[in-house]
């Protein structure tokens, strides 16, 4: 290969730009944010090059393929974790790995392996929560899943983990801001999920934007090249984020040009370069400047040639395939297992006996508020429409069923269903300044809050009053959801709160539906509402799993991954922060979520009792074995997730008081008594110590089980590590 060649070959560039130059001209090595018309395109240009070598697509198939018009779009990430189930969700990515290689896509980027710290951020839909066991055992299934039995099957695909490492530690919830992170904490928390996915062989990874003690994430050497290469012995291929080698030079200052931006990003263990056109020639100019030389790209392009040829691609490109396409993309079998995993994924989170709605006889339903009927919403970002996926103006709106469609289609015989908007979430507006990112392009539409419009308030209130229920369904919207688009509040913004005091003011039942991306702060009338479900951004199939759920076609069972703020000032609200910050009082407000993380309702009541431990006196090589009885007082079934904390009584730096370890899902028949064993070994009890080390400290600790991380909740066994 030339030098030209092997410059091209580790840049990926967006096929929405002009393919004939990136192709002939740049030889470029991979492409992202296609259509169908553009890969096939691409394809043919590469076809006529001297060396012919394959080109990578890639695409941000994140909950499901979000880039083709009727593929499978399944709940927001953060709706997956809700099911706490990680076997449904390798079959969610297996899902989204077909429908997505049928169309010539060869790579994902996905799972999302950051740990929501501050609700504000733009991202935290995207993310598996606050927790990193729980993230480690997601993630990991959905790297088999799109993986597959090896990268040579026809419908495997790369998976990437990302944002590596500590993208999402931001300060006050504003995208790619610096991450004040010390390595202890990296490894403490942040690069546990990542380890784990390296090791299981997830075959390529991506950067986030932030920079961490000075130093921007594309040119940290301890974590790309110390930690992910050398400890961990990764072997696949690391991709930057958008631009991430221009913006050392046009954003974050810390370059003086793109020649050196380039050699430092080289050096640093980068192999492929995502959208930074000037890199071509920057790394062209720092080769002839001796800035770097011509084996520091052979590893790179060695490395990215490797997964192509773990791909097959050399003996079959993958071009999109229209047959398979007919019979591999939205089949009626991938409906029913979006369908599954969305009824899986919603968290009932408040019930006075309101739900199941009772079927003994007609009833008038009014459906009120802004997202009862909003299709592309209800998809979250990364789906057609929203903004971030490309070329789809949308997805089709018949595959969509909002709680609005659901309510109606599930009313039992008789029952009326009416509807009134009541409110209006937000306006877009061009920012008067007219500011532009320094690379001139324009930065995103202004959101506005829309005023409260009496006259629509009325009309809604009307229907409250007419009706015997209430359902109002809030939340935010796309605007404010994704890159770039973190929120400076977490109230539902517009004329929603009004719409929820007026209604709650009704004296009628009110069911509180929260189709929000991430968890929000809600108002007291909706706090107290007789029920209150979050379905974040929960896809193609919400609306019917709602209402299935609501009429009690369907036991809820979602728990929640992630803790819910009662005021946005109580940030971060996430349950394993260390102590002495936790556990204390705001002077006008508590600390305590408004609810915890792990917490989820069922139409049932099940009551934990009898947690033993096998032995109490363990070593660290040992395996702690237990058990726990579970009985169902109530007369319907529950999904239990059977949630499994450690507390290190007593450490030598500072811990946090209790870690989420282990989990079993279990279903509890009415009446039912369930004996449910655990086992866990002693060395997922390590702290990472003063001195960075991994480490089980002798000494007491306590096992808590129960059903969420609500301290109140959790049964207590105590238990020794002998030195
Ligand atoms: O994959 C994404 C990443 O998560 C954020 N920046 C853009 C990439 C490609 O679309």
């Amino acid at each position: 290969m030339t030098l030209p060649e092997k410059v091209g070959q580790m840049m990926q560039l967006d096929a929405r730009d002009d393919l004939d130059d990136m192709v002939l001209n740049r030889h470029v090595g991979s492409i992202l944010h296609t259509s169908p018309e553009r890969v096939r395109r691409a394809h043919q240009l590469t076809a006529t090059t001297r060396l012919q070598i394959p080109l990578l697509v890639g695409e941000d198939c994140i909950h499901g393929h979000s880039f083709w018009e009727g593929a499978t779009i399944f709940p927001t990430q953060l709706g997956m974790a809700a099911s706490w189930d990680a076997r449904l969700l390798e079959r969610v990515a297996r899902i989204t790995a077909i429908e997505a290689a049928a169309t010539g896509i060869h790579w994902t980027f996905s799972p999302v392996l950051c740990i929501t710290r501050d609700l504000r951020w733009g991202r935290v839909n995207e993310t598996f929560g606050e927790d990193p066991f729980l993230i480690g055992e997601l993630a990991s299934a959905m790297v088999r899943g799109y993986q597959g039995d090896g990268l040579q099957d026809e419908t495997a695909i790369l998976a990437t983990a990302k944002h590596f490492a500590g993208y999402s530690e931001t300060q006050g919830g504003r995208d790619a801001s610096e991450a004040d992170l010390s390595r202890r904490k990296l490894r403490s928390w942040f690069l546990p999920p990542f380890e784990r996915v390296a090791r299981e062989g997830c075959r390529t990874f991506m950067l986030g934007y932030q920079t961490t003690d000075g130093v921007p994430i594309t040119v940290n050497d301890w974590l790309l090249t110390d930690v992910l290469r050398g400890e961990w012995g990764y072997t696949g291929t690391l991709i930057t984020d958008w631009d991430n080698v221009g913006r050392m030079v046009w954003e974050q200052k810390v370059q003086p040009d793109i020649a050196h931006a380039a050699a430092a990003a080289v050096k640093a263990g980068n192999d492929m370069v995502m959208t930074t056109p000037g890199f071509f020639q920057g790394a062209l100019d720092a080769v002839a400047n001796g800035l770097l030389v011509e084996a520091d790209l052979d590893r790179a392009v060695s490395r990215i040639l490797t997964v192509k040829f773990e791909l097959g691609l050399f003996e079959n490109p993958r071009h999109p395939d229209d047959a398979r396409i007919a019979v591999e993309v939205a089949t009626a079998e991938h409906e029913a297992l979006n369908l599954e995993l969305t009824r899986r994924s919603i968290v009932l989170l408040e019930n006075d006996g309101v739900l199941p709605l009772p079927a003994d006889r007609a009833r008038r339903v009014a459906v009120v508020g802004p997202l009862a009927d909003d299709a592309q919403t209800q998809l979250g970002d990364w789906a057609g429409g929203s903004g971030q996926a490309g070329w789809l103006e949308g997805q089709p709106r018949d595959m969509i069923t909002t709680v609005l469609d659901g309510l109606r289609e599930l009313a039992p015989a008789g029952w009326e269903v009416t509807h009134a908007r009541g409110a209006e979430i937000l306006t877009l507006t061009d920012d008067p300044a007219g500011r532009f990112f320094p690379d001139g392009q324009p930065r995103p539409r202004l959101v506005v809050p829309a005023a409260v419009n009496e006259a629509q308030l009325a009309e809604a209130v009307a229907a409250a009053e007419a009706a015997d229920y209430v359902v109002a369904v809030v939340g935010d919207r796309i605007e404010l959801v994704g890159e770039g688009r973190s929120t400076a509040t977490l109230e539902l913004i517009g004329g929603q709160v009004a719409l929820l005091d007026a209604l709650a003011a009704t004296g009628k039942p009110m069911i509180v539906v929260l189709v929000a991306s991430k968890p929000l702060v809600l108002p007291e009338s909706a706090r107290n509402a007789a029920a209150v479900i979050w379905a974040a951004s929960p896809g193609m199939k919400g609306g019917r799993a709602i209402a299935e759920i609501a009429y009690g076609h369907t036991e809820p069972s979602g728990r929640l991954p992630i803790s819910f703020a009662r005021h946005v000032g109580q940030q971060p609200t996430y349950y394993n922060q260390i102590r002495g910050q936790h556990g204390s009082r705001y002077a006008d407000l508590t600390q305590a979520p408004a609810w915890p993380f792990g917490h989820g309702l069922s139409f049932t009541t099940v009551e934990y009792s009898d947690l033993a431990l096998e032995a109490d006196e363990l070593s660290s090589a040992d395996v702690i074995r237990g058990s726990v009885t579970l009985h169902n007082t109530g007369e319907r079934p529950s999904l239990e997730t059977v949630q499994i904390y450690v507390s290190d009584t007593v450490t030598s730096a500072s811990w946090a008081d209790q870690e989420l370890k282990g989990y079993r899902q279990v279903t509890v028949s009415p009446g039912e008594s369930v004996e449910v064993a655990f086992e866990l070994p002693v060395a997922a009890c390590m702290i990472v110590n003063a001195a960075g080390d991994r480490v089980v400290e002798p000494g007491a600790f306590e096992l808590r089980v129960g059903p969420s991380s609500d301290w109140a909740r959790l049964l207590t066994a105590p238990f020794t590590v002998a030195g």
